[in-house]
């Protein structure tokens, strides 16, 4: 399917070739084509990612990845014009930063769009989990939350497809809770030194 990028740096490069590996046509949204690590990334593989500025990335995908800080979403958001249609995958955490004035990163990009059909996925754990989600011989879990099960199912396979075990937790009532995992998971990594090089697993009877 063809996937806006919009912001790639740590999270949305590493989502962007590992999509691109999995033949995804890939469009990365950016304000500065030309930059080092946006050529770099295009290089991984020239057929598949192409540079593009967000609104043209944006207007030639099916769904469209936000990998912006939080407070920059709304107007990274706004910049891609009309995107009733596209899916929305909402990489970003609110844990440091916010996307003020409101609360949530899906109040931004409704606000910004007017399109709810949004999935948070990918925000809870260190970007370095996308390439490499394997623990030994265990995978590590994505889960994600979204209204609509179409979105969602199309997000699921996207997180599959980098390898992880993907648990849908429910509506986007549950955005908050899945925001505390990524609180929790920092607080991990750097409150207790355990590092960056840590995921979740469920484990069930
Ligand atoms: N790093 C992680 O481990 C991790 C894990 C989970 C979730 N996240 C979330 O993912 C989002 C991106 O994090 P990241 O670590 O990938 O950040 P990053 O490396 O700094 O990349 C963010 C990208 O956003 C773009 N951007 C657009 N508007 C911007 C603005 N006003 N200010 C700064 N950048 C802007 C930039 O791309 P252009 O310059 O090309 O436009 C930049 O490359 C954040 O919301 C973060 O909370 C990060």
């Amino acid at each position: 399917m063809n996937i806006a990028v919009v912001g790639a740096g740590n999270i949305g490069g590493r989502l962007a070739r590992v999509w691109a590996a999995k033949g995804h046509r890939i469009l990365v949204g950016t304000r500065n084509p030309a930059e080092e690590k946006i050529v770099a990334l295009m290089r991984t593989s020239p057929e598949r990612i192409t540079a593009h500025s967000p609104r043209e990335a944006a207007q030639h995908a099916e769904a469209i990845l936000i990998s912006v800080p939080a407070s920059a979403a709304f107007n990274a958001v706004q910049e891609l014009g009309d995107i009733k249609g596209r899916i929305i995958i909402d990489a970003m955490n609110a844990v440091f930063r916010k996307p003020e004035p409101y609360t949530r990163t899906s109040e931004a990009i409704v606000a910004a769009s007017g399109n709810d059909h949004i999935v948070k996925c990918f925000n809870w754990i260190g970007a370095e989990n996308i390439e490499n989600p394997m623990y030994g011989n265990v995978a590590a879990d994505m889960i994600l939350c979204g209204n609509y099960a179409a979105d969602k199912s199309v997000t699921q396979r996207l997180a599959e497809e980098c390898g992880f075990v993907v648990y849908d937790i429910g509506g986007m009532d549950k955005e908050q809770l899945i925001e505390n995992a990524a609180a929790l998971w920092s607080s991990l990594a750097y409150g207790t030194g355990l590092g960056r090089g840590i995921a979740f697993k469920v484990l069930r009877r």
